[in-house]
């Protein structure tokens, strides 16, 4: 049998993982608001139309913050129509996904849902189609307290206590061709540069996300984070990343070596930012926001074809890929390669929460149910919070159709300090072997064995239904602790959560 080591020790401390690396995304996007959350004819909806099925399933996971409304849709998205009494809202044609905004759920609806959901909101601001004078108005509407245009605005509309929105996305990929306002670098740096300014002096105790890459293999990438940084540096808090993947050429093992892509790009992107620090002579450590990331590929063709045959829908079923069990494998390895970095990457918005490339779905007449994907998601959120330790694995290793060394074993460990409990997050991303791993935990003196949870299906290409949860977490009996070495099996092909306590 192959075998794997590790070794860990309480003193390794990698940094406090902030909770918000466990955000997620909800954008004015094919059904992730109406008939996904909201759906006032639901037999669960509450008395402002917000599923409560939904509402529960968001809550199990514990979704720190959530990124809203878009994405694509905000680069073209005027707020103020969707604030106000909802009959006196216009409807409008929505570029990003050809589809009609009914403004149904504004700002206003959107905010308290979050709220009930104990998540909070991050913003996203329109840097396409308009500039600076709309996001201060939004930022006016939002913040201030009263005794303004904005502020007395939203009052009139019935919400007397300020939003309070801390965190701020300066627009949206705005480096890409298909983003509606797209701007080259010098275009984008000059114009988040005096956003930014004219937001702090607003409110100076906002943070703000300035627009990264699309992804690592957009063309300008890297020369993008340096030429926008150079202007943003001084008055944003976070560069942004985003990155989807998929198993696109049927190749599993080169599909799940894929977050050593995202490692890479995560690197790069510190690199930039600390080139652009050096480069100013600046006391300030830029952080990172992956504010979009996921596996997102198995509903491309019939997305191309709603938004080419069938445009102006509202809420037509887009981007709803049903997640196979080796998806959630690879949607795992990417939350240990956030935990990894818990130094610089502050936050992370799984793209998306509800319907839209999502661990939630809906059927509209019907139940809410559970992904493949929502499994190490609920996991990682739930058992992750604490320290980030720096483990020293030793993996057998293979190599795959694009990388080298792939380790066939991935593993982050994270400390509980105040509960004294470790959780040890694993996969095997072999496909055929079992793995032996023994853990060298002589630091963590007294502890026991609490559960070791384990996501496998002998299928890979399982996916699960509001009938059938094929793919779900079950408890193994395969791992003993003793005298601070942990012994465990890690089946081919699998995801697993070693949870120790003292
Ligand atoms: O999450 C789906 C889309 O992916 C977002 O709207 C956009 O920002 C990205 O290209």
């Amino acid at each position: 049998m192959k075998k794997a080591n590790m070794i860990v020790d309480k003193d390794w401390q990698i940094s406090e993982i902030d909770k918000r690396i466990y955000g997620s995304f909800i954008e004015h996007l094919g059904r992730a608001v109406y008939t996904g959350i909201y759906q006032p004819d639901h037999p669960t909806a509450d008395k402002n139309g917000f599923r409560q099925d939904v509402a529960q399933l968001v809550r199990d996971l514990q979704v720190p913050i959530i990124r809203y409304p878009g994405g694509n849709f905000v680069s073209n998205f005027y707020w103020e129509d969707s604030v106000g009494p909802v009959t006196e809202r216009p409807k409008r044609l929505e570029l990003a996904w050809r589809s009609l905004e009914t403004n149904e759920v504004g700002l206003n609806e959107f905010t308290k849902w979050a709220r009930s959901v104990d998540s909070d909101v991050m913003m996203a601001i329109n840097l396409g189609t308009r500039g600076i004078e709309a996001a201060c108005n939004l930022l006016e509407y939002c913040n201030h307290p009263s005794g303004t245009k904005y502020s007395d605005l939203r009052i009139a509309h019935g919400v007397k206590q300020p939003h309070n929105i801390k965190t701020w996305c300066l627009g949206n990929e705005m480096d890409g061709p298909w983003q509606t306002g797209h701007k080259t670098a010098q275009e984008y740096g000059r114009l988040a540069e005096e956003t930014a300014k004219a937001m702090k002096q607003i409110d100076p105790t906002i943070e703000l996300v300035s627009c990264g890459s699309s992804s690592a293999q957009m063309p300008t990438f890297p020369e993008w984070e340096a030429n926008t940084l150079d202007c943003t540096y001084d008055f944003v808090d976070y560069i942004s990343l985003h990155q989807y993947f998929g198993n696109r050429f049927e190749d599993t093992d080169n599909f799940l070596a894929q977050s050593m892509e995202m490692e890479h790009f995560i690197k790069t992107v510190i690199a930039t930012c600390d080139y652009v620090q050096a480069k100013k002579r600046s006391k300030k450590v830029m952080k990172l926001s992956f504010d979009e990331w996921n596996v997102w590929f198995h509903s491309n063709e019939a997305d191309d074809d709603i938004m080419k045959n069938h445009p102006w829908q509202k809420a037509p079923a887009l981007l709803e890929d049903i997640y196979t069990f080796e998806d959630a494998l690879l949607v795992g390895l990417m939350l240990i390669t956030f935990i990894k970095h818990a130094d610089r990457l502050k936050m992370a918005c799984m793209a998306q929460l509800v319907n839209v490339i999502a661990p939630i779905m809906t059927q509209t007449d019907g139940s809410a149910w559970k992904q493949t994907i929502y499994y190490p998601y609920l996991h990682a959120s739930k058992y992750g919070r604490g320290i980030a330790l720096q483990s020293v694995l030793s993996s057998p290793k293979h190599d795959t159709m694009d990388f080298t060394d792939v380790t066939d074993i991935d593993s982050v460990v994270v400390y509980q300090e105040q509960q004294q409990e470790v959780t040890i997050f694993a996969v095997n991303r072999n496909l055929s072997e079992d793995i032996q791993l023994e853990c060298d935990l002589r630091s963590f003196e007294g502890y026991h064995l609490i559960e070791h949870i384990v996501l496998e299906h002998p299928d890979l290409k399982a996916v699960n239904s509001a009938m059938i949860q094929q793919v779900a977490p079950k408890l193994s009996h395969e791992s003993i602790l003793e005298q601070g070495k942990l012994t465990t099996l890690l089946h081919k092909a699998s995801w697993n959560v070693i949870r120790l306590g003292k």
